[in-house]
């Protein structure tokens, strides 16, 4: 059976994470943050001590952590060995700079990938990441991928007060060995650069429409 879920994937600070939470919400779909789950795996293996750059350590911290995904308006949030993290927490400078480093690392992307396909069990979603429609759904119907052009994206994470390396990071991102970020196989293309919010959530909903129709 298909699954149902709408995969929104892209670069840092494409957009997609506010397109994303929007089509969810007009769609009364549940929202998954999945850069979260990565996110919340390197707080917590942050909090142990461990170098992110070591992925021996890495895999070993992280093989002891307690994740789960409890949902609160309409979203996925994520728990740490029974702590909720804050928008703060997830968005550290130590959690921007480790997060791509974990998220290499491929046993944390198995055992993450298997965390968000067990969330179908929620119901309907809006799912976002860099493997979404490649890797964790690929035979979602209901895929695109979100992209903006360096300057737009960097511009953006200025905007939201983060002092990130968005370009590092997708070096990192889009090189690694494990679900490098690709545009996943049948997905809708949508350059975000020059649109505004609405009509970005606009373009996605009319996507949907038609894959449905
Ligand atoms: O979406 P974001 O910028 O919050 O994601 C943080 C990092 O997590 C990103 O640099 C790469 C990683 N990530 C991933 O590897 N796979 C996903 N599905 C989502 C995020």
């Amino acid at each position: 059976m298909q699954p149902d879920v709408i995969t929104l994937d892209g670069p840092a600070a494409s957009g997609k994470s506010s397109v994303a939470r929007l089509v969810a919400a007009r769609l009364g779909r549940t929202y998954v943050n999945t850069g979260n789950m990565y996110r919340a795996m390197t707080w917590a293996v942050l909090a142990q001590g461990v170098d992110p750059a070591n992925p021996e350590s890495v895999r070993a911290a992280a093989a002891a952590v307690q994740l789960d995904s409890p949902v609160a308006d309409g979203q996925t949030q994520v728990r740490v060995d029974g702590r909720v993290l804050t928008t703060d927490d997830l968005n550290s400078d130590a959690v921007n700079a480790g997060v791509s480093l974990v998220a290499r690392v491929p046993e944390v992307r198995e055992r993450l990938v298997s965390d968000q396909r067990a969330l179908v069990a929620l119901g309907p979603l809006v799912m976002e990441g860099r493997d979404i429609g490649s890797v964790v759904f690929p035979d979602s119907r209901l895929k695109f991928y979100i992209d903006a052009s360096e300057e737009v994206r960097a511009a953006r994470r200025r905007a939201q007060g983060h002092a990130d390396q968005v370009a590092e990071r997708d070096r990192l991102d889009s090189t690694r060995k494990s679900s490098p970020l690709v545009v996943p196989e049948g997905a809708q293309v949508i350059d975000n650069s020059h649109l505004t919010l609405e009509q970005a959530v606009e373009v996605v909903l009319a996507g949907v429409a038609e894959r449905l129709a």
